[in-house]
């Protein structure tokens, strides 16, 4: 019992941390690994990867159009810092959630395939083996969810 208490009386002192739930700092979502991350080339790797599909997408003849005024640069790097924190590296998105950031885009089920095509392309060009894109697709499938809106 002395020793429990010993324990709250340092962690509320802040000498001791508490468990990580009750840390006002933690990363919401902590990846267990970084080797998503790693086997993606780490930063250059994704920035060099986003730079090649952010690219592809503005021109597919098929949703090219919807980012006619997208800046490339910016686009790119916020998708690097999305990919890069959601597989473990050291980064933080700060952008928009996916449903906020396609809202009213009239996003179908076709435009998402397409755009994940124009991915598979722009990985297939870095010679990215085969199970690492299909981790990081298995990372991204979910958000389909969030970003169709329409039919
Ligand atoms: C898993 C699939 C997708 C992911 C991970 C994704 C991710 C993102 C991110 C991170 C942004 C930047 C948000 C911001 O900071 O403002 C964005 C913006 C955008 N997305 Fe997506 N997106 C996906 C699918 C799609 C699809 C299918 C389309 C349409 C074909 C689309 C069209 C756009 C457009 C037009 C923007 C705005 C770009 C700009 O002009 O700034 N996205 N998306």
């Amino acid at each position: 019992m002395k020793k429990l208490m010993m324990a709250c009386a340092l962690a509320l002192s802040g000498l001791i941390p508490l468990s990580a739930s009750a840390q006002t700092a933690t990363p919401v979502v902590a990846a267990k690994s970084d080797a998503l991350f790693q086997a993606l080339g780490g930063k250059p790797g994704l920035q060099a990867l986003m730079d090649g599909f952010v690219a592809g997408l503005k021109t597919d003849p098929r949703i090219g159009a919807q980012f006619k005024d997208t800046k490339s640069s910016f686009l790119a790097s916020q998708l690097v810092d999305q990919v890069c924190a959601a597989t473990g590296g050291p980064c933080q998105y700060d952008g928009p959630d996916m449903k906020t950031a396609h809202a009213d885009m009239g996003i179908t089920r076709a435009h998402f395939n397409a755009l994940v095509e124009v991915l598979q392309a722009a990985m297939d060009a870095r010679n990215i083996p085969f199970a690492t894109q299909n981790q990081l697709l298995a990372l991204l499938a979910p958000m389909h969810r969030d970003i169709i809106t329409a039919k």
